[in-house]
């Protein structure tokens, strides 16, 4: 089942002379337990897209479907439910409040979602445990290591269980071993637990993880195919499909 469908979507920031033409027409599907890398050079629209199908950013014009709910064009007020019923972000910069243990910074996550109290402290401690920081429930921030952080962020991202994952650079900032441990996850979750998981990269380290890489040109998208391990019944659809990975980041 398609989790994310993306259809000419545009995106222009400002206006007249200073407009920037981030996106110009964007068409991208994402189906349930698919993993799907999207890479592209600096400034070539990664975050602008992910910031429109996360619904943290409003579109041009063009379609964004979230699980087969139509988001552009929805009056702002409605777009918080819908992110948080379906959609988990996982930032590069982890975001988390330093002055807060790990368990706290999930407990937010939660909170956001209605769970408090003891639920809420049992069920972080469950999410911490997922991503193997059960030992570091009461540790602060400052006193974890980047891929731990990293972790800390993706127990966040799964408070409320989203069918969708989106990540911007999740690996960026970590050793080949941290990166490889947090991809190992991310797969697990697309793969075991069937959601739609789209990870921003220039890592290419990571790139075997990918059940399908997509490239954005300046733009647009310039390339989309499927790893070799892709599941080709999910591929049918999806016209452009080959089974080659791509040579260049
Ligand atoms: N808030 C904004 N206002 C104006 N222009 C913006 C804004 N955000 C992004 N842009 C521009 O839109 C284009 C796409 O930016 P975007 O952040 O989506 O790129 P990216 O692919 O995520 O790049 P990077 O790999 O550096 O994170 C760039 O030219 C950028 O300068
Ligand atoms: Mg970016």
């Amino acid at each position: 089942m398609k989790a994310i469908e993306v259809v000419n979507l545009v995106k222009t920031y400002g206006a007249g002379e200073t407009a920037v033409h981030a996106l110009k027409g964007v068409d991208l599907d994402v189906f349930e337990s698919e993993l799907l890398l999207l890479l592209g050079a600096s400034g070539s629209g990664k975050t602008t897209l992910i910031s429109i199908v996360g619904g943290i950013l409003s579109a041009t014009s063009g379609n964004c479907v979230i699980r087969g709910r139509e988001i552009v064009g929805l009056p702002q007020s409605k777009l918080p439910k819908i992110r948080l019923e379906n959609i988990g972000f996982i930032f590069q910069g982890f975001n988390l409040f330093p002055a807060l243990t790990t368990q706290e910074n999930v407990e937010i996550a939660l909170d956001l979602k209605g769970v408090r109290g003891g639920k809420a402290k049992k069920r972080a401690a469950e999410l911490l445990e997922r991503v193997g920081l059960k030992e570091k429930l009461k540790t602060f921030p400052a006193d974890l290591s980047g891929g731990q952080k990293q972790r800390v962020a993706i127990a966040r991202a799964l408070a409320g269980e989203p069918p969708i994952i989106l990540a911007d650079e999740p690996t960026a900032a970590l050793d080949s071993e941290s990166g490889r441990l947090i991809m190992d996850l991310l797969q697990e979750l697309a793969h075991e637990q069937n959601r739609a998981i789209v990870v921003v990269t220039h890592d290419n380290r990571i790139f075997d993880y990918a059940d399908r890489i997509v490239k954005i040109e300046d733009g647009r998208i310039s390339k989309d195919e499927s790893n070799e391990q892709t599941d080709a019944a999910t591929w049918m659809a999806v016209p452009s499909a080959s089974v080659n990975i791509p040579q260049t980041a």
